[in-house]
């Protein structure tokens, strides 16, 4: 079943480029219906709006709450037909009675290895810590930040001459790769729930999904379940 994307982004919107490349290149099947944000200069609306994406963008300090702001979006993306929100550098906690409006059906990415290192500042927290491995996850959203079921994770190591610049330069290359495919699960009803578990069903070619890694001279990085063609 083909996914109606509304997507949430408040800065760059690399994510949201690499999902239409995605659904450009028919290997995503889904459709972007709107791109929305808080943040009315984010450099991510201008991206939609080349590719011809309608957007949506107020900032949210013109709102009485954190309610109103929110009622507004889910009424944009109702209008917009979206069965499906994607968060991609979104900055904003969104309040329950949204996360409720779309149970199952928002997802976010976060740059780290959840349940490390949540919050805003992820890639520098992990330089800070000194961890030797971090990465990406994307996750179902419920109402706490960051805290979600798991769908997929990449892990990489941290190098010793990693800068905050060289260390999300690399974190952002799998993220460009895990969130098109976590939504194509999604799209394919291959997600399925147990407890805080996302299990992965087979797919029409597919009875496993085993971890896909690689290497090349700027790092290791091991993905699971694995990459179906992304
Ligand atoms: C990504 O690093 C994502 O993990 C985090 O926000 C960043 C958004 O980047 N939630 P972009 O705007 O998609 O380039």
């Amino acid at each position: 079943m083909s996914l109606t994307i509304a997507a949430l982004a408040s800065g760059t919107g690399s994510n949201i480029e690499a999902i239409c490349a995605c659904i450009e290149g028919g290997r995503l099947d889904a459709r972007m219906a709107l791109v929305l944000s808080n943040a009315p200069e984010a450099p991510v609306l201008d991206k939609a709006r080349a590719r011809g994406i309608p957007v949506w963008a107020r900032d949210h300090k013109e709102y009485a709450d954190r309610v109103a702001f929110d009622q507004e979006l889910l009424a944009r993306i109702r209008e917009s037909g979206a069965d499906c929100v994607v968060l991609a550098g979104y900055m904003r906690l969104l309040s329950p009675f949204f996360v409720g409006a779309f149970a199952g059906r928002i997802l976010n990415i976060h740059p780290a290895l959840l349940p490390a290192f949540p919050g805003a500042r992820a890639g520098a927290d992990a330089l800070a810590y000194g961890a030797r491995i971090t990465g990406v996850s994307v996750h179902f959203v419920d109402e706490s930040m960051d805290n979600g079921p798991v769908i997929i994770q990449a892990a990489l190591p941290v190098h010793d001459h990693d800068t905050l610049e060289s260390l999300m330069a690399r974190i952002h290359a799998l993220e460009h790769r895990i969130y098109p495919q976590a939504l194509q699960w999604l799209a394919e009803k291959r997600l399925l729930l147990e407890g805080r578990r996302v299990i992965l069903l087979p797919g029409r070619e597919t009875r496993e999904t085993p971890y896909t890694h690689g290497a090349k001279s700027s790092g290791a990085w091991l993905v699971s379940p694995g990459l179906e063609g992304f």
